[in-house]
């Protein structure tokens, strides 16, 4: 792709225009989600320079990567201030900034202050990804967090057994499912960007680890016990949200994921009941009961916050 380029805002004129914008960074994307919503003037064209599928050279797309651009329909580009002026004078809502921005002395200032925000900008782009959902669908972002932290728990439930247990069968039992609910965390955590997490992650920690601990101090029918209540509330949680995936389109990649990981915990509690030669006793029934409850609590609170 050939561009040439110009810098003379003052010479704008109001053709069709070509904004190129990164894509790939959340800032950009939500910027430009803006505009795009709105019905512009003039014919505007949206070119995302993060993709490979765009024919540029490598100087090039550092170039426009580096800082706002748009392409007049003759071919001139400009940059920064003045592709922003350009864009805000076919934009409907906008066109008054472009007027202001367009008076003797305006679109250097509004270049200098472009500069200073792109001095700052990697930090925003850290913090913008940190809290970007964008590619989930909104109404699960908040299942996911309490995914994420369930997932967190389990991890820790496992820990809190091995510290605990010298019983040699349930700590091959809790290595194993250890390593199954690791990674369930980890495709969690790539999932679910650090800022959109819980934010009580320290306490699913401690309830976790209690949540272990405690019952392998009273043996491996009370640890079986416990792993089966805790992965019988786990497969109904995850059930209602593949349930929800279900039935939206071009969701079958994070579907498949919560299947996957619905069938290992299902796999967890068949193991873990497979244990049990016969039913808990009453206070054992009443423990379980206690965790089942105690799950669906943490659930509706890391789905909060
Ligand atoms: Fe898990
Ligand atoms: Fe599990």
């Amino acid at each position: 792709m050939t561009l040439s380029t110009t810098t003379n805002g003052a010479q704008m004129s109001c053709e069709a225009l070509t904004v190129l914008f990164d894509g790939a960074c959340p800032l950009c994307r939500r910027e430009v989600g803006v505009y795009q919503a709105l019905k512009p003037a003039q014919p505007v064209a949206w070119l995302d320079v993060s993709k490979a599928s765009v024919p540029l050279t490598l100087e090039d797309r550092a170039r426009y990567l580096a800082r706002f651009h748009v392409r007049r329909e003759d071919g001139s580009l400009l940059s920064g201030a003045a592709a922003f002026v350009a864009l805000w004078r076919v934009m409907p809502g906008w066109r008054w900034l472009a007027r202001l921005a367009m008076l003797p002395g305006a679109t250097p200032v509004l270049e200098r202050l472009y500069r200073g925000f792109l001095r700052v900008r990697p930090g925003i782009q850290r913090l913008a990804r940190a809290c970007d959902t964008s590619h989930l669908p909104a109404g699960l972002v908040a299942d996911l967090r309490s995914d994420h932290a369930g997932e967190t728990g389990a991890v820790w439930i496992y820990r809190g057994m091995l510290c605990v247990t010298r019983d040699e069968t349930v700590r091959k039992f809790a290595r194993q499912h250890l390593d199954t609910e690791l990674q369930h965390l980890q495709t969690m955590s790539a999932l679910l960007p650090p800022l959109r997490r819980s934010w009580l992650l320290v306490a699913w920690r401690v309830a976790g680890f209690a949540t272990g601990a405690l019952p392998a101090v009273f043996g491996r029918r009370a640890v079986f016990a416990t792993v089966a209540a805790v992965e019988t509330f786990v497969v109904q949680h995850y059930a209602h949200q593949i349930e929800a995936l279900t039935a939206q389109a071009g969701q079958a990649a994070l579907r498949q994921v919560l299947v996957d990981c619905q069938r290992d915990e299902a796999a967890h509690r068949i193991e873990a009941q497979a244990h049990l030669a016969h039913p808990p006793g009453a206070f054992l029934a009443g423990w379980c009961t206690a965790v089942g409850r105690g799950s669906a609590l943490a659930v509706t609170l890391a789905r909060r916050v």
